[in-house]
């Protein structure tokens, strides 16, 4: 069901943890799975130094946002932007189908912690839209 990709990065994630003073941190849920994913960037100089996650979820969570801090490291912010969902399953070998959400899950929180980057340095970046989920927002409609 998994591929051998996903399998290595969800038994050996890479740059997991915090990053204390991050520049920008962005957390996003998923309101079905109810999993949740926290995104830290370091950015000095327009690049991105640095990266952790932290994940509560599935084990293609996992996967998908180790491989998306292996993708994001070292890029410049306008090419982190760039990494999608679609680039972060490729980097995977593909994921089945009931788990693609989880690859978007991973897209948002690079773009959440890219928004609070900007907003904490008063910088616009193109092409970047505000975070739309509101993890608690989506724990009310969960309860409906
Ligand atoms: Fe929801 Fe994986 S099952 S993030």
């Amino acid at each position: 069901m998994y591929t051998e990709k996903v399998m290595d990065h969800f038994s050996n994630p890479r740059n997991m943890g915090e990053l204390e003073n991050a520049s920008g941190v962005g957390t996003v849920g998923n309101a079905k799975c109810g999993d949740i994913m926290r995104i830290f960037l370091d950015i000095d100089n327009n690049i991105v130094k640095d990266v952790r996650f932290k994940t509560f979820g599935c084990g293609a969570a996992v996967a998908t946002s180790s491989i998306a801090t292996e993708l994001v490291k070292g890029k410049t912010v306008e090419d982190a932007l760039k990494v999608t969902n679609k680039a972060v399953m490729d980097a995977l070998d593909g994921l089945p189908k009931a788990k693609v959400h989880c690859s978007l899950l991973a897209e948002e929180a690079i773009h959440a912690a890219l928004w609070d980057y900007a907003q904490k340095n008063n910088i616009e970046i193109e092409g970047l839209e505000p975070p739309k989920e509101d993890i608690h927002e989506h724990e009310e409609e969960d309860d409906e």
